[in-house]
């Protein structure tokens, strides 16, 4: 879909009825997001997520995808060595019904990528606002701001992709800096908070349809205007293959 310039579009799902509504309406990759410690349970941020949950949520979801791609996040802390991340992504897999496995981080975690490729384990890559490391930004905040930091997620982009990840989430970085990784790498980009010229898109489903407590700033609600939660999937899909989401509004400089 990148060599072809057609817009990848993705939303979180965590169960079973909101899976099989976005997978019938179209979207290409389902994501089993940890951002359900916020929008599900309730908390401040993902720290809290556990391997049971995710196993939990992906079993429920993995039923109802039939069309999509299925990406499942691994938790806080449940990637710490390749062994700890071999043997969880195994559970993801047979135990859930994923097919890919997502992480957060750069060069600190090619030996993890490198060892779940060796071990047949599609991985997708992280970059930007790793909502997982927040302790150590201080709060929730625009990465890749300043020349070194972009330099390094440039290179942390290069790194993943000759490591063999198959596609990256760029989570809340300058428009430019998403523009130059994407033009950089072979394998597809998919943003949030991350401008109109990533191969992708990426939204929390709670923020599309607005049940979230809060609106992030890079997130729409396209239920507004719409009858059904099917018709805002549509609207959103249809946004993003057409390049009319994200626009400035929801993007940063
Ligand atoms: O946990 C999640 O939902 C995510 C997306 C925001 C990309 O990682």
């Amino acid at each position: 879909m990148k060599l072809a310039g057609e817009k990848i579009v993705s939303l979180t799902a965590y169960d079973a009825g909101f899976a099989r509504i976005i997978d019938e309406a179209g979207i290409d990759i389902v994501l089993v997001g940890d951002s359900l410690g916020m929008v599900l349970q309730g908390n401040e941020n993902t720290l809290q997520v556990t391997m049971d949950d995710m196993l939990y949520h992906t079993s429920m979801v993995s039923k109802a995808v039939n069309q999509a791609m299925l990406v499942v996040d691994m938790p806080y802390m449940s990637y710490s060595t390749s062994e700890q991340a071999l043997n969880n992504a195994k559970r993801f897999i047979s135990e859930a019904g994923a097919e890919v496995v997502k992480l957060e981080g750069g060069q600190d975690v090619l030996d993890v990528v490198q060892c779940l490729r060796q071990h047949g384990i599609s991985v997708c890559g992280h970059l930007g606002l790793q909502p997982q490391s927040i302790l150590k930004y201080g709060g929730f905040k625009v990465q890749g701001r300043e020349h070194d930091s972009a330099e390094q997620i440039l290179a942390d982009a290069k790194a993943l992709q000759d490591t063999g990840v198959i596609m990256i989430v760029l989570e809340c970085i300058p428009s430019s800096l998403a523009e130059t990784i994407t033009a950089a790498i072979d394998i597809p980009t998919i943003g949030i908070g991350a401008g109109p010229a990533c191969d992708g898109q990426v939204l929390v489903l709670y923020d599309l349809i607005s049940v979230s407590a809060r609106l992030p700033y890079m997130a729409k609600n396209f239920l507004a205007g719409q009858d059904s939660i099917t018709d805002a999937v549509s609207a959103y899909i249809k946004a993003v293959k057409e390049g009319t989401f994200p626009d400035a509004e929801h993007s940063y400089q």
